[in-house]
């Protein structure tokens, strides 16, 4: 089963370098997906590929270094070709969760001043209501409970039953996202408005960003057992 999803992973992702060319300016997204792609981009670059890339996060950054791939800051590139990222779930309209690995924010920086937005999945991640993976949101670090609390009512507000948790590390301490913020995961039972809900979220004082990403994705690479499937706006 492990290895099935793996080899899903891998296979969206070596097809995602179809939309690599050379001398493109490449996001890097966060995530065991992504980090195939990122592998996949190593070798190609060992073959001559000459590209400049951005990472999403810490965490990709210093995977990508060890593989030789030059990594540049945002503020250098201004304006990338393609970003190739993960995502935690989907549905049929492209709307993301996304954050699992807490770089959400900067995978929507990134993601925004992409020319092509390209997200490599798999057939696990397909909801129908955006209901499956705990909706992460980036939270300042001031007051947690107090901007919780306003998700909560907010939520609860537009109809959607929610539980709300401060995400934690493994040892019981509270995970620190790359920006310096916390994250509080948000098991709804439903979001059938992801625009409304996105800008219902964004509204709140304390929230700096939310997990959902909505108009976003250019195209979905979908790694089904036998075949693989490209869903594009
Ligand atoms: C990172 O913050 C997320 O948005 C990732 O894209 C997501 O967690 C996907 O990770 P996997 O590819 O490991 O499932």
């Amino acid at each position: 089963m492990e290895s099935n999803i793996k080899s899903k992973k891998f296979r969206a992702a070596n097809l995602a370098m179809q939309f690599i060319e050379d001398g493109m300016c490449i996001g890097l997204g966060t995530g065991s997906t992504a980090n195939e792609f990122i592998l996949l981009l190593s070798l190609a670059i060992k073959n001559g590929m000459n590209i400049k890339c951005v990472a999403t996060s810490k965490k990709t950054e210093d995977y990508a270094s060890i593989l030789g791939i030059p990594i540049f800051e945002l503020d250098e590139i201004k304006v990338l070709d393609v970003t190739i990222d993960g995502a935690d779930e989907f549905d049929e309209q492209m709307n993301l969760i996304k954050g699992g690995g807490g770089a959400l924010l900067r995978e929507k920086i990134v993601a925004s001043v992409s020319k092509s937005y390209v997200i490599i999945t798999d057939d696990s991640k397909k909801s129908i209501n955006l209901n499956t993976f705990p909706l992460p949101i980036e939270i300042i670090k001031f007051s947690p409970k107090t901007t919780m609390l306003k998700i909560k009512s907010s939520l609860i507000g537009a109809g959607i039953n929610v539980d709300i948790q401060l995400r934690k590390n493994d040892n019981g301490s509270i995970f620190v996202s790359d920006g310096g913020n916390f994250i509080v995961d948000c098991a709804c039972d439903f979001i059938k408005d992801p625009v409304g809900v996105e800008s219902l979220i964004r509204s709140i004082n304390g929230v700096i960003e939310s997990g959902l990403f909505v108009g976003m994705a250019d195209k979905i690479v979908v790694a089904h057992e036998n075949t693989i499937e490209i869903i594009e706006k």
